[in-house]
């Protein structure tokens, strides 16, 4: 059984994708989620999912060891979901190609700090792209850089409103991510 942790900032509705995808996977399981926003919504729906989730702090996470220490007993994978604070280096070096994040734009364009929700779909509008997707990529030591594991497109109408390509952009998270998750676990090392 392979074990995912899932980090989340926020409303955590990929997150809730992910959990409901694996819930009758034989080999695959998400066992926890850790969440750094104490008013977060993504708890209400781990009570509902039934899934253990933990608010953790700067301090558990980036300075001492109490997040790794945690994440090397209980995850094999990990993965970002909406998850808004820089992996430290020792988590990153601990999960080599074990850490899978989701970028709501098509890297390499739009990524980096600051980039992150409204404010990607704000930046794609602006630029009057004709169209935006999906990132997903390992984590490494640096926001949105890692190497890409699959990216889906959707196009783009001049009538589009930030708010309306986050529509587009959630619609192929939650066709792919999770598929994403599962084959790149289950093709892990082969190869
Ligand atoms: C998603 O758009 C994802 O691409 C980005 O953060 C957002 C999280 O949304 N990394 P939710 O919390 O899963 O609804």
């Amino acid at each position: 059984m392979k074990r995912i942790v899932i980090f989340a900032s926020g409303s955590g509705s990929n997150a809730e994708n992910i959990i409901r995808y694996f819930e009758k996977a034989a080999d695959i399981k998400v066992v926890h989620l850790l969440c750094n926003n104490p008013k977060a919504k993504v708890f209400d729906r781990c009570d509902r999912l039934n899934i253990d989730a933990s608010l953790i702090d700067k301090e558990s996470f980036a300075v001492d060891d109490t997040v790794l220490h945690f994440l090397q007993e209980e995850a094999d994978f990990i993965v970002l979901a909406g998850f808004l604070w820089k992996i430290p280096e020792k988590i990153v070096h601990a999960f080599p190609n074990k850490i899978l994040n989701i970028h709501p734009a098509l890297l390499p364009k739009y990524g980096g700090k600051g980039m992150y929700g409204k404010h990607v779909h704000k930046a794609v509008k602006m630029h009057r792209e004709l169209e935006t997707g999906i990132t997903v990529h390992y984590v490494n030591e640096k926001y949105d850089e890692g190497a890409i594991i699959f990216q889906a497109k959707v196009d783009l109408l001049a009538s589009d409103t930030p708010e309306t390509i986050a529509e587009k952009v959630h619609a192929l998270e939650y066709l792919h991510f999770p598929k994403v998750i599962g084959d790149t676990i289950r093709t892990y090392g082969k190869g």
